[in-house]
């Protein structure tokens, strides 16, 4: 998508994938400060120690202690994370949902809830309601999300086997304006234990998955069946992936150019 961008732009540009091993982290930031690199995304799993590298964090990554974006701004090498902005763009470009004043479920804890729950509070939802099988994760998301912005009201409820038996999960979903999949549920080969709970949400629930391998998730054609409206999970790499281009380059990201080529790539 990025190639694609660069393409539709007509810069003099190159995006590319390099394998960096932990111990050579600090070669690409040397690029940057160098002039030949103007930017790159780290991922997994060098999202945490690339920043001891960086001269400076923006917020969002701050807040989420993981770096996703690294860019240049004179001679300062920083690192954003533009994940938790991703999907907000994607919630409001995709779906027309606001998050503001409203009920939200996040289902999972890990590194991309994080950066979810933290987008979610700074657009100051009401309630965000952390879902995890592990206890301890989801406390430590709300944790962080508490110290960063107290309007929100933060929760997190333990589900040991199933949602749909556990009645404080249902309570939590019953009254929810948004619930988001964040866990490995449903990629490729990894099946939900169970979906029954998706028949108790009422009707006005948007329903996101961030994972977009298949595109049509078991747990959007379970809402779908309820006929209840769904956000894809591709739209979230979209969007964080546009907002990197604006960072790298300063130019407006032709996100309908990107959105077809990350299109094709996942057909
Ligand atoms: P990412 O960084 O992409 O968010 P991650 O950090 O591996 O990925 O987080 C995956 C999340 O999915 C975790 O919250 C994990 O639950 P735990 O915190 O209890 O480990 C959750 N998850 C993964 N596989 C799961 C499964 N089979 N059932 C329920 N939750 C699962």
């Amino acid at each position: 998508m990025h190639t694609a961008a660069i393409r539709k732009l007509k810069l003099n540009a190159d995006y590319q994938a390099m394998h960096v091993r932990p111990d050579a982290l600090a070669e690409p930031v040397n690029l940057m400060r160098k002039g030949f690199l103007d930017g790159f995304n780290v991922t997994v799993p060098h999202k945490l120690a690339i920043i001891k590298y960086l001269d400076a964090l923006t917020p969002a990554a701050k807040k989420i202690g993981a770096v996703n974006t690294v860019y240049r701004r004179g001679k300062k090498v920083i690192g954003d994370n533009t994940d938790g902005a991703g999907f907000l763009a994607s919630l409001k470009h995709q779906a027309g949902f606001h998050p503001r004043g409203k009920n939200c479920v996040i289902i999972g804890a890990g590194g991309a809830a994080l950066g979810i729950a933290h987008a979610l509070a700074a657009s100051k939802c009401k309630t965000l309601t952390v879902i995890n099988r592990s206890a301890a994760n989801a406390d430590k998301i709300c944790l962080s999300v508490k110290k960063a912005q107290k309007m929100t009201q933060v929760k997190s409820i333990e589900v040991r086997h199933k949602i749909s038996a556990t009645p404080a999960a249902l309570e939590a979903l019953l009254d929810t304006d948004l619930v988001i999949n964040t866990t490995t549920l449903g990629m490729k080969g990894i099946k939900w234990p169970d979906l029954g709970w998706v028949k108790k949400l009422g009707k006005k629930t948007l329903i996101a998955d961030i994972v977009y391998n298949p595109r049509k998730t078991p747990l959007l054609g379970a809402a779908k069946k309820q006929k209840l409206r769904t956000l894809e999970g591709y739209g979230m790499l979209l969007y964080q992936g546009a907002l990197a281009f604006t960072l790298f380059t300063r130019r407006k990201a032709p996100v309908e150019v990107m959105e077809r080529a990350l299109l094709r790539s996942l057909a």
